[in-house]
């Protein structure tokens, strides 16, 4: 008998491209591209359970075992510290975490730097590392308004192309870490379902090499 692999997908055009991999691996499954409001989808002869899930909840699922593996972004792994292994580098989603402020200006190195972020556990780590004195506004979306309003002086956020950068008159000062989707799995599942998740991982590494 074959056991079965939960796979957590992020909701979203990422997600959508990681299972479209997942398909042409044999990993198929009936309906999941499908638009309705189902959100577990089931194959046996493939041996997957796929569930979307929201980007930012899929380390959770997998760090507690609800899911086995699940695809998620660096920068989500990097900010939850989730306790999960990190088996594969998708190399898609590529974008990079960087602070940005407004063109052709950068802030008083001698003040408390105001930052405005959704990222605070990545923000400290890399201004400590910086010995810089920060100031952490916790915004949930729109970083990019802060430092319009002089609500802070520079955002720590993901660039992908820079347009939103570029069209609010602000532009990356540095970059803190290049960020790509990766395959996660659960300790104990990976403890329990090894032979089938290395499988998948050889897959799909040869299919992204
Ligand atoms: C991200 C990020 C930027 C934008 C960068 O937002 O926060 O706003 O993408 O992309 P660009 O460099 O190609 O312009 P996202 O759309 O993920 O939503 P969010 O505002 O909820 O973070």
């Amino acid at each position: 008998m074959k056991r079965m692999i939960n796979i957590a997908l992020p909701k979203g055009r990422l997600g959508e491209r990681a299972y479209k991999i997942f398909e042409e691996i044999g990993y198929g499954c009936l309906e999941v591209m499908e638009n309705s409001r189902k959100l577990i989808f089931e194959n046996k002869e493939n041996g997957v359970r796929y569930f979307w899930a929201k980007p930012s909840d899929v380390a959770i699922y997998v760090e507690r075992g609800a899911a086995d593996v699940g695809i998620v972004g660096k920068d989500i792994l990097l900010e939850g510290g989730h306790d999960v292994y990190e088996l594969l580098d998708l190399k898609m989603g590529k974008c990079r975490m960087a602070v940005a402020g407004p063109a052709g200006k950068r802030p008083d190195s001698e003040k408390t730097l105001r930052v405005a972020t959704k990222f605070t556990q990545i923000t400290k780590e890399y201004f400590e590392k910086n010995g810089r004195d920060i100031d952490i506004i916790k915004l949930n979306g729109s970083i990019e308004i802060a430092p319009l309003l002089d609500l802070s002086d520079v955002i720590v956020d993901i660039v992908e192309t820079g347009k939103t950068l570029y069209e609010n008159n602000l532009e990356p000062y540095e970059t803190i870490v290049p960020i790509s989707a990766r395959f996660v799995a659960n300790k104990a599942a990976y403890r329990f379902k090894r032979d089938e998740i290395n499988l998948m991982v050889e897959k799909i590494s040869e299919k992204i090499n």
